[in-house]
């Protein structure tokens, strides 16, 4: 058998096309919905996904900030800049990009930033409504995530779901996601003992570890749809995902390749929150 695979570049094209149309709406009535994206420091992956990000809005109509700040900024001064973007009307989504620099409290800086404007939903408010099953901002990636299932009518009521990591970003607030549509959910970590029989449960597996290769084609349940969420660079230049592609589409009822599967979703989805967002703001204007 060889797996079906999730376009994730094929989707995240359609999902954007829907924000183009929605962004028109919002211009209609006077608004460009707008993200500031701050990087700190010079990381050189931080870099592509900025850029990437700030393309997207741009193509989709969304106006963009990108804010460089060096790597020996100070907490103090960041923490400025987000209270600077917090007060600033043309702004609707702001952006932290992580990692932060290590002398920089990340927590303190993503709660520092307006609730009604953390598309990213990292904030605690946001992972508290979240969590609360009356989410405001979804956490990109797993957003995306459920888009993918949803776009391959994967019945999810009732079925085994098994996370690979418990990240705040992907793995926590994918486990919400999935419990909210009905699956039993694993959330595995890197404690977890015999790795390989919790996943062989999964009907619904999503591997979040950047650790390539840490699930095998030996550890799906025949028939499973498989979302990798890693995005490694090998010595010899190539990505690859956190599960080995090769022996996984052999067993894998359904998988998403990388690159081309969860990556470009996250982004589009980054866009429909930032678009949400200036909705949101439009319908409470007009109150
Ligand atoms: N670093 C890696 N992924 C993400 C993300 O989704 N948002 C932010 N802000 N930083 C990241």
């Amino acid at each position: 058998m060889t797996a079906r695979l999730i376009d994730g570049k094929a989707l995240s094209d359609t999902v954007k096309t829907e924000v183009s149309k929605r962004v028109l709406a919002l211009k209609k009535q006077g608004i460009t919905p707008g993200l500031a994206v701050v990087l700190v420091g010079d990381d050189p992956a931080s870099q592509v996904y900025v850029r990437n990000k700030a393309a997207a809005c741009d193509k989709a109509g969304l106006h963009s900030r990108v804010i460089r700040l060096a790597a020996d900024t100070t907490e103090g001064e960041l923490l400025d800049v987000v209270q600077e973007l917090n007060a600033d009307r043309s702004i609707h989504g702001i952006l932290v990009q992580l990692p932060l620099p290590a002398h920089m409290n990340a927590s303190l800086v993503i709660e520092a930033i307006a609730a009604d404007k953390d598309v990213d939903g990292f904030h605690v408010s946001n992972a508290g409504l979240l969590m609360t099953g009356q989410p405001l901002f979804r956490p990109c990636t797993p957003y995306g995530i459920m888009k993918m299932l949803e776009a391959e009518n994967v019945a999810l009521r009732g079925a085994e779901a098994v996370i690979v990591g418990a990240s705040n970003i992907v793995g926590k607030p994918m486990a919400m996601l999935l419990l909210a549509a009905g699956a039993t959910v694993t959330l595995c970590n890197s404690k977890t003992r015999d790795l390989g029989a919790q996943t062989r449960r999964a009907d619904v597996l999503v591997v979040a570890t950047g650790k390539p290769g840490i699930v095998t084609g030996d550890m799906i349940k025949p028939g499973a749809v498989v979302i990798d969420v890693g995005i490694n660079r090998c010595a010899d230049g190539r990505l690859v995902g956190d599960v080995e592609f090769d022996s996984a589409k052999t067993v894998a009822g359904a998988i998403t390749p990388v690159p081309g599967g969860v990556g470009p979703m996250t982004i589009a989805m980054l866009l429909v929150n930032t678009v949400e967002a200036a909705e949101r703001r439009a319908a409470a204007i007009h109150i």
